[in-house]
């Protein structure tokens, strides 16, 4: 006797995957669209990461349709170099992604907890990311937002590339015009704004490893307009405490070549044929059998613990399941433009189960034909969806920026560079942005909308 209510609720895991299927364990990541939990599920007990995103927020920032299209993306994309969709589903208050789960943490931890990484392993990082690049862009995918806080490492020492917030699909002969990803991270021919091609993901990955080696990016400026410039025209220095090999070098020349189809990583200039990837075996690679310089310890968590403090002492609105209210018109009280958002993402944010492959696969076909703008760079698409801007801005990052990097000589050396676009300047919810912030920025809407 009174002991009933104290039972745990019987859950029935044949039904649709809902919050109530994972027991929720520690906060692991934060960015500008989503905050990260370790998960594990109660029936199978596998582990996984649970990325949610506040509707209310999603709304806010204009970035129902990012999410949206992250979602379908993430379920279409299966390699072993990408962190994988498991499930997605959604409340009233929050959608929700699981995905695969990497203990080694990001880039960005490692950078900040060891500093500057060796050489060998930046070597084995950057061609393990290659081969996840070469993935994406293999099925017509491009990242836009390639960063150290994007690359995870597995239990097991292996990259997984995460984040397909602002990635889109491309065609080859059909060049995108909308300026999108980190600033600090993005090619100069998306400054240029005479269209760009799936290329900016190998300049990305020259600024990473140039910066997990030396601990500072290679272009800086505590301006916008600054920085562009100086990713357009700066030559690349490698001056700091550490002796850069010529042939590491090279390589980040290669990669941050400013003509597109010289680049390191286009189409005739293969990656695995640079004298500095020749050192590593390319047929073991991509089978994950070459031993990783570096083995994350997984005994502990491997990332900032502030996001698990914050979310203890700041968030006065914890996630916990809870059951879906009913009606249709719910949302009707919170004006016509905003109950439409929310309609969106309640018909067009599908459940999706990994262990039931092909559900509702009828209704996402629809949703892909009637949303081009989903599922297609704008460059490819009618002006008449162009004509809805759809502004998206970020948020305070935790775990990016300058700020947080170690106090070693180089970090010490590094300018705070945070820029903010003008255009985001007053849109951004507590006005403040950084360089390793995602923002996209389409074309046609230039001058008054950052999407
Ligand atoms: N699968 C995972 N395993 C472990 N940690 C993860 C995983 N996915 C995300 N994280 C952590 O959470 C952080 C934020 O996740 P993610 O980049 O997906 O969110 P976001 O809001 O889209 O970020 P951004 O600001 O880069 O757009 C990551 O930088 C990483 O530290
Ligand atoms: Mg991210």
């Amino acid at each position: 006797m009174g002991l009933a209510c104290c039972k745990p609720e019987a859950i029935d895991f044949t039904q649709d995957v809902e919050l109530k299927h994972f027991e929720l364990q520690t906060a692991i990541g934060k960015g500008a669209f989503g905050k990260v939990k370790l998960v594990q599920h109660k029936n199978t007990k596998e582990k996984y990461a649970l990325k949610y995103i506040d509707k209310k927020m999603c709304v806010e920032m204009k970035a129902v349709d990012c999410i949206i299209q992250e979602r379908f993306l993430l379920e279409d994309v299966h390699s072993t170099f990408i962190c994988n969709l498991r499930y997605a589903f959604q409340d009233d208050e929050n959608m929700f992604m699981v995905i695969d789960l990497a203990l080694g943490g990001d880039l960005r931890y490692l950078l900040n907890t060891k500093g500057p990484l060796s050489e060998d392993l930046v070597r084995f990082y950057m061609a393990e990311s290659s081969l996840g690049i070469k993935y994406l862009h293999s099925q017509s995918i491009v990242h836009r937002d390639l960063k150290p806080d994007n690359i995870l490492i597995s239990e097991k020492g292996h990259v997984l590339l995460t984040d397909f917030n602002i990635a889109t699909r491309f065609k080859a002969d059909k060049p995108m015009k909308s300026e999108a990803g980190s600033p600090a991270y993005m090619a100069p021919e998306m400054f240029f704004r005479k269209g760009y091609n799936c290329t900016i993901d190998w300049w990305s990955l020259g600024v990473i490893q140039y910066e997990l080696l030396l601990g500072k990016r290679p272009f800086e400026s505590n301006s916008s307009d600054g920085l562009k410039k100086a990713i357009m025209n700066d030559e690349i220095a490698f001056k700091g405490n550490r002796e850069i090999a010529t042939d590491t070098q090279d390589v980040i020349k290669a990669f941050l070549c400013r003509d597109p189809t010289k680049r390191l990583g286009s189409r005739d200039n293969k990656v695995r044929e640079h004298p500095y990837f020749k050192v590593l075996d390319w047929t073991q690679l991509p089978k994950l059998e070459v031993t990783p310089p570096f083995i994350p310890d997984t005994k502990n968590i491997n990332c900032d613990f502030t996001h698990e403090l914050e979310e203890i002492l700041v968030n006065d609105n914890p996630l916990v399941a809870k059951a879906r209210k009913p009606g249709e018109k719910k949302y009707a009280h919170l004006g016509e433009e905003i109950a439409k958002e929310y309609e969106k993402m309640e018909t067009q944010f599908l459940n999706y189960d990994f262990t039931k492959p092909g559900q509702r696969k009828e209704e996402k076909e629809a949703i892909k034909r009637s949303n081009r703008n989903l599922h297609e760079e704008e460059g490819q698409q009618d002006s008449s969806i162009l004509a809805s801007p759809s502004p998206l801005v970020a948020t305070t990052l935790l775990n990016t920026g300058k700020s947080e990097l170690p106090d070693t000589p180089e970090n010490a050396a590094a300018p705070d560079a945070v820029v903010v676009p003008d255009v985001v300047q007053d849109a951004a919810p507590n006005g403040e942005s950084s360089d390793a912030t995602p923002v996209v920025q389409k074309e046609e809407d230039a001058a008054t909308s950052v999407e």
